[in-house]
């Protein structure tokens, strides 16, 4: 790639554009915003002249024929993913998609067919892996703690979220325009916080502990509030503890313990738009001393992006979500959703239901 510099398309110029894709595109090192691209017009003509991309589009067919375009960060509704991951992988770009990956098995498995048949990049937007806190934990796990005993973690949004947010956010610029998908995303919570949140647990969970064979889950509703309490088998025989709950009456509270041979980590992860790594705690039994990064870098959209950049450009390991583990997150969703309803464990490679 020219001057060593990924030129990026963003599709979609909703909130996760304007909160976190296009200061990534503009601050991240090896990375350029080249092309941006919405249906709604007044949308794209706003955010032309907030982030000056080279060029605009309302037409995505159009934006993947420009030979200078490298890659495609999808930012759309969940349902819209994989439909437009895979005219961007026909169109030869690369491809940075938003989280959950998809709602069904089916299309990821598609997904996963194209990108390989057409050699390309494709990595799934959890950007938590990107968190420096999470990914010392993550190294440290590999290095030094051996054999697992157990993992447990938790993320819990709070009902005073969106006043700690609109704080922090300036508000999202919205259009009447904006494409949507043909049904109301929240009128089934149960699936939109599975697809919302429970997609960022699962991920964490499986980056520091591995696969996960099979999932027993309960889940409690009051009022406005919903309570999954899963207990997982990972594969490697790690006993695992999933608390995934959505308005909490307190703080935002989200994090993870591991226990190995080797030692423990620690970890307290903050609400992401406080830019904030996570804070963790890694000790060593063979030392008795515990380490603790800084972290000052907490911006970890522009940290995943800069690192989806260097999997294309410099042929590094894909630190980020693949595809397979992409797919392993909705087949974790799936299976808390079967198991919750059958009462029993639920096997992730002997499910009964296929989507969302
Ligand atoms: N990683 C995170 O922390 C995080 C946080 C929030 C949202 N998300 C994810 O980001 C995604 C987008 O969220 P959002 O709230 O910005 O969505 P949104 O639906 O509000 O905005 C998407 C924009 O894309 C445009 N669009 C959709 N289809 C298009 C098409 N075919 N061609 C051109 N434009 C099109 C719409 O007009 C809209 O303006 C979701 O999948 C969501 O789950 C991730």
């Amino acid at each position: 790639m020219k001057d060593h510099i990924l030129k990026v398309g963003v599709l979609g110029c909703g909130p996760i554009a304007q909160f976190a894709h296009f200061e990534s595109c503009q601050k991240g090192k090896n990375v350029e915003l080249h092309s941006i691209c919405d249906r709604a017009d007044d949308l794209l003509q706003r955010m032309a002249q907030i982030w000056h991309p080279h060029k605009t589009f309302s037409d995505f067919d159009k934006m993947l024929e420009d030979p200078k375009l490298d890659a495609v960060i999808i930012a759309v509704s969940d349902t819209f993913h994989v439909p437009l991951a895979l005219k961007a992988v026909e169109a030869g770009k690369h491809v940075l998609v938003e989280k959950p990956l998809s709602h069904s098995i089916e299309e990821c498995l598609q997904l996963i067919e194209a990108a390989e048949k057409h050699q390309l990049v494709v990595q799934v937007g959890h950007m938590k892996r990107f968190d420096e806190g999470i990914s010392y934990a993550h190294d440290f796990i590999q290095e030094h703690l051996g054999r697992l005993f157990a993992l447990k973690a938790w993320y819990c949004d709070n009902t005073q979220r969106y006043t700690a947010t609109d704080n922090l956010q300036p508000l999202p610029i919205k259009s009447k325009f904006a494409v949507k998908p043909d049904f109301n995303e929240k009128a089934d919570l149960e699936r939109y916080y599975m697809m919302a949140h429970g997609s960022h647990l699962l991920d964490t969970a499986q980056y520091l502990a591995g696969k996960i064979g099979s999932v027993h889950a309960r889940l409690r509703q009051i009022d406005n509030a919903w309570c999954w309490f899963v207990h997982v088998d990972f594969e490697n025989g790690t006993l695992g503890h999933l608390d995934l709950t959505i308005k909490i009456r307190g703080d935002w509270h989200e994090g993870f313990n591991v226990y190995g041979e080797g030692g423990s980590v620690f970890g307290k992860t903050y609400n992401p738009w406080y830019y904030k790594s996570s804070e963790v705690q890694c000790y060593r039994e063979d030392q008795q001393v515990s380490y603790s990064p800084l972290g000052a870098d907490g911006f970890s959209y522009r940290r995943q992006l800069e690192a989806f950049a260097e999997v294309i450009m410099d042929n590094k390991p894909m630190r980020g979500t693949k595809l397979q583990e992409g797919l392993d997150i909705v087949k974790g969703m799936l299976a808390i959703k079967q198991s919750i309803r059958e009462g029993n464990a639920v096997y992730l490679d002997n499910l009964k239901i296929s989507a969302l």
